[in-house]
């Protein structure tokens, strides 16, 4: 029986392309979804767009075209990265969609006949760029750091707010009992720290400031503001609340992949939405930190917006995994990431091309030559590279979050298999007749790279589906089990299929990190 298991991903503003800060947080969620398909879960995997707002209202505006329109081209763009990416969502979820206006409106009402959503004048300092009132926290440390706070619009209208501190104490009672709620740890005491200060938030927008945004029922003056609308694609994203089958099969999220700078929505008022409405709460969010460029944030006005199709033009990948190798390999989970393209560079080429690469290649070369391309028996002698009881701590790296720790171990067999060559030098036993041992070799080898290709799947699932049929293998990767790994051996008299280098070196000249090839 598998066992479901729901993951999200923010959604993301529909106001510009990917760029791989995004492209880290989908990786990491996809590592997620197919590492947990690995081991029998049946995932069920949103992402999507967050697609209102007044941000979305300007750009539209400047490009003289409607909002929607200028969604559609956008969420198009993200479908097509993600699919460039070799995403596996379930579902790509859109704001703009019918049936999440209909769940939006729908617990909009629950709320307000309950009395959590009241109408009052607001006034405080709006930040259009995370589309969010300031809190007095937030005042305190720009008015520390010398800002200055004229940048931001000072703000009185009639909103609609949601009571969040009448459910503090629950909120706080939540977060210090489910210790593996916010993931990895260390980060629930700044969302102690911020559940001090909480008051009301303001949810509703006068139509006069924004119109591009889901009408507040009864109430054609205002629009609901943002992270109602936002929050609530998770529950639209999964069929609710008429898909019941589907509902009380996955709900609720078992893992929701999120960056820092949205902790707070996600770990307060999200949980506050849901008690409000009593629907049951998710089990971890997973925060990432921020990948940068050369230790400087990415962002449009820098000009140092790199995107994932850079990358692969700049190094002609065949292929993206070797980004989603290195995001996930050099970045520990919950840290920040500095990107530069030496680093790239090198780590790829260490990594990929030399050490994985070129094991393969070697490998079933001898194999061809030694073995007219079949994949040797093997005698009473042998032993397996890879031992079960080794893939126990591997396991346990991807089940938590470690994939730079999981990947880690994994190159360190790779590493192993090649040594195992260079020491037992099959050509000499190929010269000195020993072919029995030369069979144990050589076997030993191809073995190795076939759990291999397993263990790596998650993180680079085309690059090992190469290796997979250049093995030999029909079946597809993507049927792959865990148990596979060490419940099956490679069929001896298997024929393998030396083909291209799965990776050729990156020989890019780089002038200056985040730079051009020369
Ligand atoms: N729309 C909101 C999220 C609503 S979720 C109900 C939003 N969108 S966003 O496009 O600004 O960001 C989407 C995700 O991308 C966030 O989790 C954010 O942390 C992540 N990232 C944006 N830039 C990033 C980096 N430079 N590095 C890593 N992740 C980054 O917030």
């Amino acid at each position: 029986m598998s066992r479901p298991f729901y993951l999200t991903t923010a959604i993301y503003y529909a106001n510009g392309a990917p760029h791989i800060g995004h492209a880290y947080e989908i990786i990491a969620a996809d590592v997620v979804a197919r590492f947990n398909r690995l081991i029998g879960k049946e995932v069920f995997f949103l992402t999507g767009t967050d697609e209102h707002g007044i941000k979305v209202q300007k750009t539209a505006k400047n490009k003289d075209t409607t909002p929607q329109a200028y969604v559609d081209e956008i969420a198009q763009i993200y479908k097509t990265e993600w699919a460039y990416l070799s995403i596996t969502q379930s579902r790509f979820i859109r704001t703009t969609e019918a049936d999440h206006y209909r769940v939006v409106e729908r617990l909009w009402q629950q709320l307000v006949d309950q009395g959590d959503i009241y109408k009052a004048a607001y006034e405080g300092l709006y930040c259009p760029v995370r589309e969010a009132f300031l809190t007095e926290r937030e005042i305190k440390m720009l008015q520390d750091a010398g800002e200055d706070l004229s940048q931001f619009e000072r703000v009185t209208e009639e909103n609609y707010f949601f009571r969040l501190s009448k459910y503090k104490d629950q909120i706080k009672q939540f977060l210090e009992r489910e210790e593996d709620f916010i993931l990895p740890r260390f980060r629930r005491n700044e969302v102690l720290n911020q559940l001090e200060e909480l008051s009301d938030i303001s949810v509703s927008r006068s139509t006069k400031s924004v119109s591009w945004g889901i009408p507040v029922p009864n109430d054609p003056d205002q629009v609901i503001y943002v992270w109602i609308d936002a929050l609530s694609n998770y529950l639209t994203g999964i069929g609710w609340p008429e898909d019941t089958a589907q509902v009380e099969k996955f709900w609720p999220p078992n893992v929701q992949v999120i960056g820092k700078d949205i902790l707070r929505f996600h770990a307060i008022y999200w949980p506050a939405m849901l008690m409000a409405a009593n629907i049951p709460l998710p089990k971890s969010l997973l925060v990432h930190g921020f990948i940068t460029v050369s230790d400087t944030k990415i962002s449009k006005s820098l000009g140092n917006v790199i995107t994932p199709k850079d990358l692969v033009e700049r190094f002609e990948l065949p292929n993206v995994d070797p980004i989603r190798y290195y995001f996930m390999a050099t970045t520990p989970f919950g840290q920040d990431g500095s990107y530069t393209d030496e680093d790239f560079k090198a780590k790829v080429n260490a990594d990929l091309a030399n050490n994985l690469g070129n094991l393969l290649n070697r490998t079933l070369n001898m194999t061809k030559k030694y073995f007219n391309g079949v994949v040797p028996a093997f005698s009473k002698d042998y032993e397996s590279l890879i031992l079960i009881s080794e893939l126990n701590p591997i396991r346990e790296h991807y089940d938590n979050y470690r994939f730079n720790e999981a990947i880690s171990e994994i190159m360190g067999f790779v590493d192993r298999a090649n040594k195992h060559i260079n020491e037992q030098e099959p050509w000499t036993l190929h010269k000195d007749g020993q072919l029995e041992k030369l069979g144990d070799v050589i076997f030993a080898i191809l073995d190795c790279l076939r759990q291999v290709s397993i263990l790596l799947y998650p993180v680079t699932p085309t690059l090992t589906k190469h290796i997979w049929s250049q093995l030999g293998f029909q079946v597809d990767l993507d049927q792959a089990d865990w148990r596979w790994i060490n419940g099956m051996l490679t069929p001896v008299g298997q024929q393998v299929q030396l083909g291209e280098p799965i990776l050729p070196r990156l020989e890019s000249e780089i002038v200056g990190s985040g730079g051009k090839k020369k």
